[in-house]
């Protein structure tokens, strides 16, 4: 008796972990980039959920020609806003973008989130590095 509910047991606990791991590896995608978070709070309004834009007021990050290009500007361009006109993807965008106070870390997050899921760029980047680069710009 003791033996038969040891013997379930020793075969159920196994088996749950493994249906359990095979559930969360392929149906529950609930992962989310750190940077996903940091986007959906200070840049979705405008750019959109998938980084699609709105119309001709405000220009595309989902594969964005001008960002992919001057990737390393993005730090300056966030934190001071932009202005004047811009050339995305063929197409001349000229609204102001206000600027956006987040921290360093934040800014780390947001980089590599737009890098790897939006702008698609093997640009990778480290707090420290972020950091200097901030502070270059806070002229
Ligand atoms: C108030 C609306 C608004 C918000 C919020 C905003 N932007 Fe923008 N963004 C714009 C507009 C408008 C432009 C075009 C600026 C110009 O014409 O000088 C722009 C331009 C850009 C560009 C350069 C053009 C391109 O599409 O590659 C990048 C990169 C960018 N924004 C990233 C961001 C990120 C990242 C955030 C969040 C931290 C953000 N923006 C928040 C409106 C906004």
């Amino acid at each position: 008796m003791k033996s038969k509910v040891l013997r379930i047991v020793l075969i159920a606990v196994p088996l749950g972990c493994v249906v359990f791991f095979l559930y969360m590896t392929f149906f529950h995608s609930s992962y989310e980039h750190p940077g996903r978070y940091v986007y959906m709070d200070h840049c979705a309004s405008c750019h959109g959920e998938k980084g699609e834009g709105i119309q001709q007021l405000v220009p595309p990050l989902a594969d964005a020609d001008m960002a992919r290009a001057q990737f390393d500007s993005l730090p300056c361009w966030i934190q001071s806003g932009m202005n004047g006109p811009v050339v995305v993807n063929g197409r001349t965008y000229d609204q102001p973008m206000y600027p956006t106070t987040i921290t360093d870390i934040e800014m780390t997050n947001l980089l590599n989130y737009l890098a790897t899921e939006m702008v698609h760029t093997d640009r990778h980047y480290k707090s420290e590095m972020v950091e200097q680069m901030m502070r270059s710009c806070r002229r």
